[in-house]
């Protein structure tokens, strides 16, 4: 199992021996545990590289979320139907949610939400790279839930196993409403495909098209090339490498690609027997590189309106710190009163 305790040791006899003894034996204990495929909660010891980690992937993902609200947002007011619109509404309100409890698991490691947004809105923390497309039409919706969730489900069904149990935790319920998010989209691309014109069925092929490579970039680099997965499939973060996810998420959409009606754009693709799996072209990994660096077609606009919402914010949150600053004293008052009350009557 690989530790961090080989540097620590190397000062053995140090000044600080008990100590280095003590780090060491901690991080036995946790390796042991992270070996066992056990569970990390917040008050247990960890490796700090770990926490680091773990911060950085939970806030990232939880960027995503709530980045990932708003190019489906802009089709609200959009919507073909009544019905369409609430569902699109309850798809959109999950995926904030989905973000509180994100933030909130982050924040058990010791990391503050401001922190964590301040560093999303310089652009130092970064967000799932499919967000930084352009939704043309209704179509996008529907691919975006088939797609877009289906690949969000194919990677984060495995973090309900995280080895950080309040992320694990925080992921059986997002993973619970992803489902949902996945059947509405494409739900609305079987009605455009069985009952729509030829326009809107060359709409839904445009669309899948345009998101297809992009999601299959939502699952990161090649194995070879991750700087992370090692160490994170080490300490069980992370349960399947990023190509392995990839690979089952081609699989699975490949076939229901087949019953809507619609092809990927892959001359490659296709059924290997002896793989048993599907085989597919090269992903452009210059074009992923250039949209997580900052150069995609939305990149400038998602995080200005994500700074936006943030500044015109700032009256609730401050209003919502006052109220908590009042009620504060006022139960503080309550409790001083009730403190002479009684007092007063062992005095009598
Ligand atoms: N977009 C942007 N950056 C990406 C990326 C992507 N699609 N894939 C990888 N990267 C970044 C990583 O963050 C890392 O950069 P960093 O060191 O600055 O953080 C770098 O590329 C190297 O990638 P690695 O594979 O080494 O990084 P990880 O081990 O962290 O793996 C990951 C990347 C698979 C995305 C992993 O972080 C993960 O599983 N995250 C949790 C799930 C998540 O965030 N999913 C994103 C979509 S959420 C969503 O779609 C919401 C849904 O409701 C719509």
């Amino acid at each position: 199992m690989y530790t961090q305790s080989m540097d620590t040791m190397a000062r053995e006899g140090g000044d600080n021996a008990p100590r280095v003894m003590e780090d060491a034996a901690l991080q036995a204990r946790f390796d042991e545990r992270i070996d066992a495929g056990g569970f990390i909660e917040a008050k247990d010891w960890m490796p700090q590289d770990y926490r680091k980690t773990l911060i950085r992937q939970i806030s990232q993902h939880a960027h995503s979320e709530i980045v990932g609200m708003l190019p489906e947002g802009n089709w609200v007011t959009r919507a073909p139907t009544l019905k369409r619109k609430s569902i699109l509404l309850a798809k959109i309100q999950d995926e904030g949610g989905h973000g509180l409890y994100l933030y909130a698991a982050a924040e058990t490691l010791g990391v503050s939400r401001d922190e964590l947004l301040a560093a999303l809105h310089s652009g130092k923390a970064k967000y799932s790279s499919i967000f930084n497309y352009p939704t043309l039409n209704w179509a996008d919706v529907g691919v975006i839930g088939w797609l877009v969730d289906g690949a969000a489900i194919m990677n984060q069904v495995p973090l309900c196993r995280c080895s950080y149990a309040p992320y694990a935790r925080a992921m059986i319920r997002v993973c619970r409403e992803e489902s949902f998010h996945q059947r509405q989209g494409y739900d609305a691309l079987l009605v455009m495909m069985e009952q729509g014109t030829d326009a809107q069925r060359a709409m839904v092929q445009d669309a899948v098209n345009r998101w297809w490579w992009p999601c299959l970039m939502m699952f990161g680099p090649h194995d070879g090339d991750s700087t992370h997965s090692a160490q994170s499939m080490r300490w069980g973060i992370k349960r399947i490498s990023n190509d392995d996810l990839r690979q089952k998420f081609v699989d699975a959409t490949v076939q229901q690609a087949q019953v809507l009606g619609v092809t990927m754009p892959d001359p490659d693709l296709r059924w290997n027997e002896e793989r048993q799996h599907h085989d597919f072209g090269k992903i452009d990994w210059d074009e992923f590189w250039r949209v997580v660096g900052g150069d995609g077609a939305c990149n400038r606009e998602r995080l200005a309106m994500r700074v936006k919402a943030w500044d015109d914010g700032a009256w609730v949150r401050d209003a919502a710190s006052a109220y908590a600053t009042k009620q504060a004293a006022r139960l503080a008052d309550a409790q001083a009163a009730q403190r002479q009350a009684e007092q007063h009557l062992q005095a009598a």
